[in-house]
């Protein structure tokens, strides 16, 4: 069994922090799990793959990360359908905007959102949001 992806984009380190608790999910619940930058991100990897995760803060204005992560995100959406694919990130002072477009955007490329919503903390992940994330690895592992 291949390894699963968890793509993230951060700069502060809290949608790190949500990923790198996400790869311990997925390897507690007996599933190898790949913690990787955006920019180390394999994009054939993820084509092969049934089941993934990407995270990014909101950004902009209630988007995503424009130089790295929004061009991946492109990319993805031209092989999402049929994938099952969970969201996550942090945010700041907004109220999840740019979350639910995401989700909106990948479920029109016929993509299986886990839980239908993304998985979102609010700046640094507390105990609470770090096991959610735990929890969203686990799911993961045996989606
Ligand atoms: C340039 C910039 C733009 C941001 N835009 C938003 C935004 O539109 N909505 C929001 O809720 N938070 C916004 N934030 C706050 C971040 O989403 C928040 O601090 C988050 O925890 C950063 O995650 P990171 O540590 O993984 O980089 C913005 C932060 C920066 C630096």
């Amino acid at each position: 069994m291949d390894k699963i992806q968890v793509v993230y984009w951060s700069q502060g380190g809290n949608t790190q922090a949500m990923a790198e608790a996400i790869g311990r999910g997925i390897e507690e619940a007996g599933k190898e799990a790949e913690v990787v930058f955006v920019s180390d991100a394999s994009i054939d990897a993820l084509k092969e793959a049934n089941v993934f995760a990407l995270g990014c803060p909101a950004m902009g204005a209630e988007v995503l990360e424009e130089n790295e992560m929004e061009p991946f995100v492109c990319d993805v959406e031209a092989f999402a359908s049929g994938k099952t694919i969970a969201l996550f990130g942090s945010y700041g002072w907004g109220d999840g905007q740019w979350m639910r477009d995401w989700v909106d955007r990948m479920v029109a490329a016929g993509a299986n959102v886990l839980n239908g919503e993304g998985l979102m903390a609010h700046e640094a992940p507390d105990d609470d949001a770090i096991s959610d994330c735990v929890a969203l690895g686990n799911q993961l592992a045996s989606a």
